[in-house]
Protein backbone atom coordinates (compact mmCIF):
# COMPACT_ATOMS: atom_id res chain seq x y z
CA UNK A 1 0.00 0.00 0.00
CA UNK A 2 1.58 3.60 -0.68
CA UNK A 3 1.62 6.07 1.84
CA UNK A 4 2.82 9.98 2.00
CA UNK A 5 3.82 9.83 5.21
CA UNK A 6 6.61 8.20 7.74
CA UNK A 7 4.56 6.05 10.18
CA UNK A 8 4.43 7.37 14.31
CA UNK A 9 7.29 4.79 15.18
CA UNK A 10 9.60 6.62 12.58
CA UNK A 11 8.96 9.88 13.65
CA UNK A 12 9.56 9.63 17.16
CA UNK A 13 12.49 7.46 16.41
CA UNK A 14 13.83 10.19 13.77
CA UNK A 15 13.04 13.41 16.77
CA UNK A 16 14.31 11.38 19.36
CA UNK A 17 17.44 10.54 18.02
CA UNK A 18 18.40 13.95 15.88
CA UNK A 19 17.66 15.54 19.91
CA UNK A 20 20.11 12.96 21.29
CA UNK A 21 22.48 13.47 18.63
CA UNK A 22 22.45 17.04 18.80
CA UNK A 23 22.70 17.35 22.57
CA UNK A 24 25.86 14.93 22.25
CA UNK A 25 27.56 17.00 19.41
CA UNK A 26 27.35 20.08 21.88
CA UNK A 27 28.41 18.58 24.99
CA UNK A 28 30.74 16.45 23.56
CA UNK A 29 32.40 19.67 21.76
CA UNK A 30 32.09 22.10 24.65
CA UNK A 31 32.25 20.25 27.64
CA UNK A 32 33.65 16.06 27.40
CA UNK A 33 36.82 17.21 25.20
CA UNK A 34 37.52 20.67 27.18
CA UNK A 35 37.50 18.54 30.83
CA UNK A 36 40.96 16.95 31.17
CA UNK A 37 41.06 13.67 32.70
CA UNK A 38 42.59 14.67 35.58
CA UNK A 39 39.38 16.37 36.45
CA UNK A 40 37.36 14.11 39.07
CA UNK A 41 33.78 14.83 36.82
CA UNK A 42 35.34 13.84 33.61
CA UNK A 43 34.22 9.80 35.08
CA UNK A 44 30.98 10.95 35.60
CA UNK A 45 30.87 13.30 32.36
CA UNK A 46 32.02 9.68 30.62
CA UNK A 47 29.60 7.82 31.73
CA UNK A 48 26.83 9.69 30.21
CA UNK A 49 28.30 10.40 26.80
CA UNK A 50 28.96 6.82 26.70
CA UNK A 51 25.88 5.38 27.69
CA UNK A 52 24.09 8.13 25.46
CA UNK A 53 26.50 7.42 22.81
CA UNK A 54 24.96 3.64 22.99
CA UNK A 55 21.91 4.22 23.02
CA UNK A 56 22.01 6.21 19.54
CA UNK A 57 23.75 3.71 18.56
CA UNK A 58 21.52 1.05 19.30
CA UNK A 59 18.00 3.61 18.30
CA UNK A 60 19.88 4.18 14.61
CA UNK A 61 20.09 0.38 14.24
CA UNK A 62 16.28 0.03 15.44
CA UNK A 63 15.66 3.04 12.88
CA UNK A 64 16.99 1.51 10.20
CA UNK A 65 15.52 -2.00 10.59
CA UNK A 66 12.25 -0.58 10.97
CA UNK A 67 12.44 1.63 7.99
CA UNK A 68 13.18 -2.20 6.01
CA UNK A 69 10.27 -3.23 7.54
CA UNK A 70 7.83 -0.58 6.45
CA UNK A 71 6.16 1.38 3.74
CA UNK A 72 8.13 4.53 3.14
CA UNK A 73 6.73 7.43 1.12
CA UNK A 74 8.49 8.56 -1.91
CA UNK A 75 11.68 10.35 -1.73
CA UNK A 76 11.04 14.13 -1.26
CA UNK A 77 11.08 15.61 -5.01
CA UNK A 78 12.56 19.88 -5.64
CA UNK A 79 12.38 19.25 -9.15
CA UNK A 80 15.61 19.18 -10.03
CA UNK A 81 17.02 15.84 -10.45
CA UNK A 82 20.61 16.74 -9.03
CA UNK A 83 19.64 17.99 -5.74
CA UNK A 84 17.57 14.95 -5.45
CA UNK A 85 20.47 12.30 -5.89
CA UNK A 86 21.63 14.66 -3.46
CA UNK A 87 19.15 14.54 -0.71
CA UNK A 88 19.07 10.77 -1.21
CA UNK A 89 22.93 10.69 -0.73
CA UNK A 90 23.07 13.07 2.18
CA UNK A 91 20.33 10.65 3.84
CA UNK A 92 22.73 7.86 3.73
CA UNK A 93 25.49 9.30 4.61
CA UNK A 94 24.22 10.75 7.76
CA UNK A 95 23.10 7.54 8.64
CA UNK A 96 26.43 5.78 8.08
CA UNK A 97 28.46 8.85 9.67
CA UNK A 98 25.74 8.26 12.76
CA UNK A 99 26.51 4.21 12.91
CA UNK A 100 30.90 5.69 12.30
CA UNK A 101 31.17 8.45 14.82
CA UNK A 102 29.31 5.72 17.74
CA UNK A 103 31.88 3.09 16.24
CA UNK A 104 34.85 4.92 16.84
CA UNK A 105 33.76 6.14 20.09
CA UNK A 106 33.25 2.43 21.26
CA UNK A 107 36.74 2.38 19.78
CA UNK A 108 38.06 4.94 22.09
CA UNK A 109 36.44 2.98 24.77
CA UNK A 110 37.67 -0.30 24.57
CA UNK A 111 41.13 0.21 23.76
CA UNK A 112 41.46 2.97 26.86
CA UNK A 113 39.85 0.36 28.60
CA UNK A 114 36.88 2.99 30.07
CA UNK A 115 34.19 0.16 30.46
CA UNK A 116 35.75 -0.76 33.69
CA UNK A 117 37.10 2.83 34.40
CA UNK A 118 33.93 4.48 34.35
CA UNK A 119 31.56 1.76 34.98
CA UNK A 120 33.03 -0.68 37.35
CA UNK A 121 35.37 1.45 39.19
CA UNK A 122 38.36 0.03 38.26
CA UNK A 123 41.97 1.96 37.89
CA UNK A 124 42.43 5.21 36.38
CA UNK A 125 42.01 7.65 33.03
CA UNK A 126 44.75 7.82 30.93
CA UNK A 127 46.51 11.24 30.55
CA UNK A 128 44.36 11.87 27.04
CA UNK A 129 42.66 9.65 24.81
CA UNK A 130 44.70 11.32 21.69
CA UNK A 131 47.49 8.15 21.63
CA UNK A 132 44.28 6.16 20.41
CA UNK A 133 43.81 6.07 16.50
CA UNK A 134 39.72 6.23 16.78
CA UNK A 135 40.15 9.33 19.08
CA UNK A 136 41.33 11.10 15.94
CA UNK A 137 38.68 9.42 14.22
CA UNK A 138 35.88 10.50 16.45
CA UNK A 139 36.77 14.03 16.19
CA UNK A 140 36.76 14.39 12.49
CA UNK A 141 33.48 12.21 12.08
CA UNK A 142 32.40 14.23 14.52
CA UNK A 143 32.57 17.41 12.29
CA UNK A 144 32.06 15.85 9.47
CA UNK A 145 28.27 15.17 11.27
CA UNK A 146 27.98 18.69 12.20
CA UNK A 147 28.45 19.60 8.54
CA UNK A 148 26.01 17.13 7.37
CA UNK A 149 23.50 18.08 9.62
CA UNK A 150 23.62 21.66 8.88
CA UNK A 151 23.29 20.69 4.84
CA UNK A 152 20.21 18.15 6.01
CA UNK A 153 18.53 21.38 8.20
CA UNK A 154 18.73 23.47 5.15
CA UNK A 155 17.79 20.95 2.26
CA UNK A 156 14.22 20.55 4.72
CA UNK A 157 13.81 24.39 5.21
CA UNK A 158 14.86 24.43 1.54
CA UNK A 159 11.41 21.94 1.00
CA UNK A 160 9.59 23.73 3.28
CA UNK A 161 9.73 27.36 2.96
CA UNK A 162 10.76 27.46 -0.44
CA UNK A 163 8.97 24.47 -2.49
CA UNK A 164 6.10 25.29 -0.02
CA UNK A 165 5.81 21.07 -0.51
CA UNK A 166 4.60 20.84 3.22
CA UNK A 167 7.64 18.49 3.95
CA UNK A 168 7.32 18.37 7.76
CA UNK A 169 4.39 17.03 7.94
CA UNK A 170 5.51 13.71 6.46
CA UNK A 171 7.67 13.81 9.48
CA UNK A 172 5.11 14.76 12.29
CA UNK A 173 2.84 12.35 14.21
CA UNK A 174 -0.60 11.76 12.66
CA UNK A 175 -4.04 9.80 14.37
CA UNK A 176 -4.82 6.46 13.66
CA UNK A 177 -6.57 5.60 9.79
CA UNK A 178 -5.14 9.28 8.89
C1 LIG B 1 26.48 9.25 17.85
C2 LIG B 1 26.96 9.22 19.07
C3 LIG B 1 28.09 10.13 19.55
C4 LIG B 1 28.28 11.47 19.35
C5 LIG B 1 27.40 12.42 18.54
C6 LIG B 1 29.52 11.82 20.01
C7 LIG B 1 30.07 13.10 20.05
C8 LIG B 1 31.32 13.41 20.57
C9 LIG B 1 31.96 14.69 20.44
C10 LIG B 1 31.38 15.91 19.72
C11 LIG B 1 33.17 14.60 21.07
C12 LIG B 1 34.25 15.69 21.13
C13 LIG B 1 35.07 15.57 19.85
C14 LIG B 1 36.08 16.69 19.70
O1 LIG B 1 35.76 17.84 19.97
O2 LIG B 1 37.23 16.37 19.28
C15 LIG B 1 33.29 13.26 21.60
C16 LIG B 1 34.36 12.78 22.33
C17 LIG B 1 34.43 11.52 22.88
N1 LIG B 1 33.48 10.52 22.78
FE1 LIG B 1 31.77 10.61 21.69
N2 LIG B 1 30.04 10.70 20.61
C18 LIG B 1 29.20 9.65 20.35
C19 LIG B 1 29.33 8.35 20.78
C20 LIG B 1 30.31 7.90 21.65
C21 LIG B 1 30.37 6.56 22.20
C22 LIG B 1 29.37 5.44 21.93
C23 LIG B 1 31.47 6.54 23.03
C24 LIG B 1 32.01 5.40 23.86
C25 LIG B 1 31.32 4.33 24.20
C26 LIG B 1 32.12 7.85 22.96
C27 LIG B 1 33.27 8.19 23.61
C28 LIG B 1 33.92 9.42 23.49
C29 LIG B 1 35.20 9.72 24.08
C30 LIG B 1 36.04 8.78 24.96
C31 LIG B 1 35.53 11.03 23.69
C32 LIG B 1 36.82 11.77 24.00
C33 LIG B 1 36.70 12.78 25.10
C34 LIG B 1 38.03 13.49 25.32
O3 LIG B 1 38.89 13.54 24.44
O4 LIG B 1 38.19 13.98 26.43
N3 LIG B 1 31.37 8.64 22.11
N4 LIG B 1 32.15 12.56 21.27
Amino acid sequence: MKTSKYNNIQVALHWLVALMVLFMLIMGTFVLAQTPNSDPSKVTALRGHMFFGSAILLLTLVRLVWRRMSTQPDHAETGNALLDKLGIAAHYALNLLTLLVAASGIGIAFQAGLPGIVFGGQGNLPPDFWAYTPRIAHGILTKLLIALIALHVIGALYHQFVIKDRLFSRLWFRKRNS
